[in-house]
């Protein structure tokens, strides 16, 4: 039995340094490389037919860079939204920027809000651009959020569920990541979405994010389709489940 194709991709676009360092270029020819990257691999994601797709761009981490390198990171951030932007809007891309954006330059807070506002009403692809985003960060505001309902009266504590936490989440409303993929070769979850990938299928590459192509992403679906999903139950369970589907008609 085939899981088939993913609803919804998580990628950490790790290796972006090492690639340039192999070329003997400074770390941002590696960085705008990327960029370019995400521009094919949104293409792909639209033709194929996947409905999420969430990549991490920054991580809350990633302030500790030289500054130099997160003043280009940044500025980088700035001239892809406002180039790529139309052609999100033409190929039916929704884009949303997670992650704390507060503490963003004005200008670059600015290109968000036209880029999110422009492409808020199509449904083709959903395109999640985590920047500033950090997993502990997401689960610690939804929990600040459910404790001022509680404070306020409005919520009883033992309503608490996981699922009124999920609601309060940054993907809340999207499907959980069906496949995630690591790219440049380290096999950590570097505080991303730690909530969300709970029952995700995991998926690491030692190519380096630049040189991640359209085989690579085949590469990356193929593997997720071979995988069985059981989620806590049995093998069996799980066949007999798909066989019931299968014989009414519902797969
Ligand atoms: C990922 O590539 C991009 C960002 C974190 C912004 P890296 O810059 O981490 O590349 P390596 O890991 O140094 O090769
Ligand atoms: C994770 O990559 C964040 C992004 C790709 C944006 P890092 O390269 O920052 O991760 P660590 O620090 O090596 O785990
Ligand atoms: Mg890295």
């Amino acid at each position: 039995m085939s899981t088939g194709l993913p609803r919804h991709v998580a990628i950490i676009m790790d290796g972006n340094g090492r690639w340039a360092k192999k070329r003997h270029q400074p770390r941002v020819a590696g960085h705008r490389a990327g960029v370019e990257n995400v521009r094919s691999l949104v293409q792909q994601c639209v033709e194929t037919g996947i409905e999420c797709l969430t990549l991490f761009a920054f991580s809350s981490e990633n302030w500790r860079r030289p500054p130099a390198e997160v003043r280009l990171l940044m500025d980088l951030f700035v001239s892809a939204l406002r180039e790529e932007m139309r052609r999100l809007h033409e190929n039916g891309v929704r884009l949303a920027v997670i992650g704390d954006r507060t503490v963003f330059s004005s200008r670059l807070q600015a290109a968000i809000a036209e880029a999110e506002a422009l492409t808020r009403h199509n449904a083709r692809l959903k395109l999640n651009v985590a920047a500033n985003y950090g997993g502990r960060w997401d689960i610690t505001e939804a929990a600040r959020g459910l404790a001022e309902e509680v404070r306020a009266g409005r919520l009883e504590l033992s309503a608490i569920t996981p699922e009124l936490l999920g609601a309060r989440l940054s993907l809340a409303g999207l499907p959980e990541p069906d496949l995630f993929i690591r790219s440049g070769g380290e096999q950590r979850i570097s505080n991303y979405l730690l909530w969300q990938l709970a029952y995700t299928e995991l998926h690491f590459t030692d190519c380096l994010w630049p040189d991640f192509d359209r085989a690579e992403f085949t590469k990356a679906l193929d593997s997720y389709a071979s995988r069985q999903r059981r989620f806590g139950m049995t093998g069996e369970q799980v066949e007999e489940a798909s066989a019931g589907a299968q014989g009414q008609g519902l797969r």
